[in-house]
């Protein structure tokens, strides 16, 4: 079982941005945590970053084919709240799907607190910090398991 991550715009600068909310870990320190995580459960896991909201639509599109991915875990960073285009990328891949968010997007701005990626997600998780990843991978693992997939 392998799980696609996904992480957005100015995830890349974890470590340095906002610390308060985001932690003093880098995007590198993060990823390899959840892969020991997922690891130690059974899951593989490959990461995909970018500042781009064209190649996050590729990278979705292309879960199963390109990255042999069974799910997806989707930190869209800001283009959660405003891309259509990526919110329509999801229902083109028939594999389980999970919002997640470092911060709990609900106790911040306003702007924050709207998705239009959600609905096309199986669930959504946020306010966990790299915990959310994890809680997101263990949940598509659960779906895919009653599956039998
Ligand atoms: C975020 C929350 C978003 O509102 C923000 O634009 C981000 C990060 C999070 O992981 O908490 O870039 O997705």
């Amino acid at each position: 079982m392998k799980i696609l991550i996904i992480n957005g715009p100015n995830l890349n600068m974890l470590g340095t941005r906002e610390k308060k909310i985001y932690g003093e870990r880098t995007l590198a320190d993060m990823n390899a945590e959840i892969a020991e995580w997922c690891a130690e459960r059974g899951i593989d896991t490959v990461f995909f970053q970018s500042n781009i909201e064209g190649e996050i639509v590729c990278a979705v599109q292309d879960a199963v084919r390109r990255f042999g991915a069974d799910g997806i875990v989707l930190n869209a960073g800001a283009y959660t709240h405003y891309s259509r285009a990526i919110g329509d990328a999801l229902p083109c891949v028939d594999i389980p799907k999970v919002e997640v968010h470092i911060s709990n997007v609900h106790a911040r701005e306003d702007f924050r607190h709207v998705s239009v990626l959600a609905d096309n997600c199986n669930g959504v998780i946020c306010g966990f910090g790299a915990d959310s990843y994890k809680l997101a991978c263990l949940a598509i693992k659960g779906i895919l398991d009653r599956s039998g997939a």
